[in-house]
């Protein structure tokens, strides 16, 4: 039977890539985007596209109600913003200081509230698009502040779903995709999105229990908090 897997927020970059490259792979794909009519456009027929926006409780509600008690191998909550940058420390105004944190924050943790139980039950997958901007210990510069401290926050996110659903048999991972071509990596970073991807699916298909709670990257290396 063929495995199943919920992407949250796969409209472009690196969540469309894992769709398109799931469904090859002849995944069962659910697609979660904020606007699913576009992109059923540039997402293969067989991809099932459903309405989701992490920031809205009723749109995870919605997406709950349609997918029941479905098993998933495989969560995946990509969803994110960058937010304000100025390049140096500043602090965010509220406004952006809570949309980024409400995606990128608030957004998986009511998704693993909603579907953990459905990873736990297939033994599947929750992994959190995370990044290496998010380890405190690995952090140089001054940038970016509100993206920083939001992936930090979500890496903690991971830690302690870790501990909810690890004993009910799913592994829950932070993942650090690469600097990656997108509209949020920009023109300058080092990797192509099927690269990165390739990676990530290579990664996430080898975890096993002992991972469960670890940050890992595209490569398999697992980063410090
Ligand atoms: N690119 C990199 O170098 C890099 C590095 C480290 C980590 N990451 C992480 O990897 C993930 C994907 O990044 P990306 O580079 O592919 O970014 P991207 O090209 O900017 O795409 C972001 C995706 O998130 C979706 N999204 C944003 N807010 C949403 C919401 N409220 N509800 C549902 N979907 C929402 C966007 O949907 P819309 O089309 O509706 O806006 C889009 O599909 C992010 O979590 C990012 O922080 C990226």
């Amino acid at each position: 039977m063929s495995k199943t897997v919920l992407i949250a927020g796969a409209s472009r970059g690196i969540g469309l890539e894992l769709a398109v490259q799931y469904a090859a792979e002849g995944w069962r794909v659910i697609a979660a985007c904020r606007a699913p009519e576009q992109a059923r456009g540039w997402l293969p027929a067989s991809v099932d596209v459903q309405a989701l926006d992490v920031t809205s409780p009723e749109s995870i509600a919605a997406l709950a109600w349609y997918l029941d008690d479905a098993p998933l191998d495989l969560l995946i909550c990509n969803a994110g913003l960058f937010g304000p940058d100025t390049g140096s420390f500043a602090a965010p105004g509220d406004a952006a200081f809570d949309e980024v944190m409400h995606t990128n924050v608030l957004g998986p943790m009511r998704l693993i509230q909603a579907f953990g139980s459905n990873v736990a039950a297939a033994r599947g997958v929750l992994a959190v698009m995370s990044s290496s901007m998010g380890s405190i210990q690995d952090t140089s510069g001054s940038d970016a502040i509100a993206y920083r401290c939001s992936k930090a926050a979500a890496n903690m996110v991971v830690k302690t779903a870790a501990n909810e659903y690890g004993p009910l048999g799913a592994c829950v991972v932070s993942l650090h995709p690469g600097w990656v071509r997108t509209e949020m990596g920009g023109d300058d970073a080092a990797l192509g999105v099927s690269e990165s991807v390739e990676g990530l699916r290579q990664v996430m298909a080898e975890l096993d229990e002992d991972d469960n709670g670890h940050f890992i990257d595209y490569r398999g290396h697992r980063l410090p908090w």
